[in-house]
């Protein structure tokens, strides 16, 4: 398991708190898109010397939880904050007592569907066609078009385990 090293703290927004969109709308190109899944759900920030190096927002229903946005800031990606944020993320839940933890990407989000599943995420639905029916703009990655939301869950097996 990865811990926080000495000078990284795990922040809890207020529901009150700004969020900091920059950061978020890096994963999710629709501003209404993530006020309507911030709503009721946790935002946490990872921060160093007062900097924010990451975000995600977690979201609670009944036995499960769904990470709907993480991101890293531009300049800080590929040295394993992401997979910080994300143990992270799996050790909330375990916490929390709670039994599966969801994410969902796009079908051309090839780098975030290696990560997910090197973490241990299995692939559990396809949500055919939702970012052609929920995004006024069409979306594009390495080339190709971001039409499906990939699902992926990851089992949490002991409290605090990840
Ligand atoms: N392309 C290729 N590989 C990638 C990518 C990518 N875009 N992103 C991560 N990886 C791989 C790395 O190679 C590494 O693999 P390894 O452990 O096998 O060597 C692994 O994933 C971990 O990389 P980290 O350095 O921990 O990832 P990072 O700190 O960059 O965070 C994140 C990953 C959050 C996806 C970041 O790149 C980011 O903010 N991207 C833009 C926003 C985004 O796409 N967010 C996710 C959308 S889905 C959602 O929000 C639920």
């Amino acid at each position: 398991m990865q811990r926080l090293r000495p000078g990284l703290e795990l922040v809890r927004l207020s529901a009150d708190e700004a969020l900091p969109y920059d950061l978020f709308l890096q994963a999710d190109p629709s501003r209404a898109m993530i006020d309507s899944y911030r709503a009721g759900a946790d935002v946490f920030l990872l921060r160093e010397a007062g900097h924010v190096l990451g975000g995600v927002i977690f979201r609670v229903s009944g036995m499960t939880a769904e990470i709907k946005n993480i991101a890293v800031g531009p300049k800080l990606q590929g040295q394993g904050i992401g997979k910080l944020l994300l143990h992270s993320m799996i050790r909330e839940a375990g916490l929390r007592g709670l039994k599966t933890l969801f994410i969902g990407t796009g079908n051309s989000s090839i780098g975030q569907l290696h990560l997910y599943q090197r973490l241990g995420f299995e692939l559990s639905e396809i949500r055919r066609n939702f970012f052609v029916e929920n995004y006024s703009e069409p979306i594009w990655e390495n080339g190709i078009e971001c039409r499906h939301m990939v699902m992926l869950e990851k089992t949490i097996s002991f409290p605090g385990e990840t």
